[in-house]
C-alpha cells in the first residue's frame, strides 16, 4: 500500500487518476521477462506435489514497488519486508512463495542480524559458527535442509506491482485444478496506485524544474477475479492492514463481503507481530500472543498456520461431501 498522494512534475501529471479493470490492466502493462520460466517451475512443482497427494499453499508476501520512470531510477515502495510470509512458510505448510525476505535465511539477513556476526575466523583459517549460536542455527539448518531435500519450497521473486500481478494470475491459474486442495495465503502488501507505462516519462526525472507532483492511477483490486475466476474452489485467505484500530474489523469484513472468500486476517501496523483478528462469515476471533510468549520469542505465525490448516481440512471435507 504505497500511498497515493505523491508528487509529480507537470509533464508527469496525468490529470485525474484512472480506474481500470483487471483485464485492461493486463492488456496495457508488460509481464515480467522471467514469467515463462517461473510458470514452468510452478507447473513442475504443482505436478510433483499433487501427484504425491500433498497439499499446496501459495504464500504471497512482501511489498511491491511502483516505478516512476520507464528506465527506472526512482520508485515508490512500502514498509513490508515480507516477514509474515517468510515466517509462515516455516510452519507446517507445503508451500511456494513469492516475497522479499526468505524463510530460514530470514534469521540471518536483517541488518541487525548480519550472518557475519554469527561466524568467526579461527587461527588455522577455518570459519566456524560461534558456539553460543550453534543450537539455534542447527535447528534452523535441519528444517531448511529437510524442506530443500523434499523440494517442498519454491521461491519466486517479484519487484514491481506489475511483476506481482502477472505472477499472481499465472500461478493461481496453474493451481486452479487443485480445486479445494489449494490454499492461497495473500499477505503481500500490494500497491494500490501506479503509473501506467504509457503515462510514465522514459528517462530519469530531472530535478532542475523544482518540485514534483504525481497523479497515479488506481491498481484494480485483483481479489475479485482471483476469487471468482482464477481459483474459484480454493481456500482463500487474505490479509488486511490498517493503522486505525477503529477501522480494522469493519474494513476487513467489508473485504470479506465484497470478494466472497473464506477468511480475512486483520492486523494493525503497530501490533501485527503480536495480534491478528480472523474475520469469517460468522465470527471474528482475536488471536494474541501472551506476554510470556512474546518474551519467549514465540511467533504469531506459529498459531496462525495451524489454525488455517485446521480450517482448510474442514473446507476440503465439506467440498468432498458436496461432491459425493
Ligand atoms: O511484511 P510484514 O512486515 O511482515 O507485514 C505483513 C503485512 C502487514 C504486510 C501483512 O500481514 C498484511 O496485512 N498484508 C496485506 C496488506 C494490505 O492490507 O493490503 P491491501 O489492503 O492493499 O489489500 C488487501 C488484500 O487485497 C490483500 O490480500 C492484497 O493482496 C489484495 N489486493 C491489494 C491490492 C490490489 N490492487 N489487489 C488486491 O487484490
Amino acid at each position: 500500500m504505497s500511498t497515493a498522494s505523491f508528487f509529480s512534475k507537470g509533464l508527469l501529471d496525468s490529470g485525474i487518476g484512472e480506474v481500470i479493470n483487471p483485464d485492461t490492466y493486463f492488456q496495457t502493462n508488460l509481464p515480467p521477462r522471467t514469467l515463462p520460466e517461473d510458470e514452468k517451475k510452478v507447473k513442475e512443482f504443482v505436478n510433483k506435489h499433487n501427484k504425491a497427494g500433498r497439499r499446496i499453499v501459495l504464500i504471497t508476501s512482501g511489498g511491491t514497488t511502483v516505478p516512476l520512470e520507464n528506465n527506472t531510477v526512482r520508485f515508490l515502495d512500502n514498509f513490508s519486508a515480507g516477514t509474515r510470509g517468510a515466517t509462515s512458510a516455516e510452519y507446517p505448510f507445503n508451500s511456494f512463495l513469492q516475497f522479499s525476505l526468505q524463510p530460514y535465511s530470514r534469521h540471518y539477513t536483517h541488518s541487525t542480524n548480519c550472518f557475519l556476526d554469527f561466524i568467526e575466523l579461527k587461527n588455522d583459517g577455518h570459519i566456524e559458527v560461534i558456539s553460543q549460536y550453534v543450537p539455534k542455527m542447527k535447528s534452523i539448518l535441519e528444517k531448511y535442509q529437510k524442506v530443500k531435500q523434499e523440494g517442498a519450497l519454491l521461491l519466486i521473486s517479484f519487484v514491481t506491482v506489475a511483476d506481482y500481478l502477472f505472477l499472481l494470475r499465472s500461478v493461481t491459474q496453474i493451481m486452479k485444478d487443485l480445486n479445494e486442495h489449494a490454499m492461497y495465503y495473500l499477505a503481500a502488501a500490494v500497491s494500490d496506485f501506479f503509473i501506467p507505462s504509457q503515462k510514465m516519462v522514459q528517462h530519469k526525472i530531472q530535478s532542475a524544474d523544482g518540485g514534483l507532483t504525481l497523479t497515479m492511477d488506481q491498481v484494480p483490486k485483483f481479489l475479485k477475479p482471483l476469487v471468482t475466476n482464477w481459483a474459484p474452489k480454493g481456500f482463500i485467505v487474505s490479509f488486511k492492514l490498517e493503522t486505525d484500530p477503529f477501522l480494522l474489523v469493519d474494513k476487513s469484513r467489508q473485504a470479506l463481503t465484497k470478494y466472497g472468500h473464506q477468511i480475512v486476517i486483520g492486523n494493525l501496523l503497530t501490533t501485527r507481530k503480536q495480534e491478528v483478528t480472523f474475520i469469517t462469515k460468522d465470527s471474528e476471533p482475536k488471536m494474541q500472543l501472551t506476554e510470556e510468549e512474546i518474551n519467549n520469542n514465540i511467533e504469531i505465525e506459529s498459531k496462525i498456520v495451524p489454525e488455517l490448516v485446521k480450517r482448510h481440512d474442514e473446507w476440503i471435507k465439506n467440498a468432498q461431501k458436496e461432491n459425493s
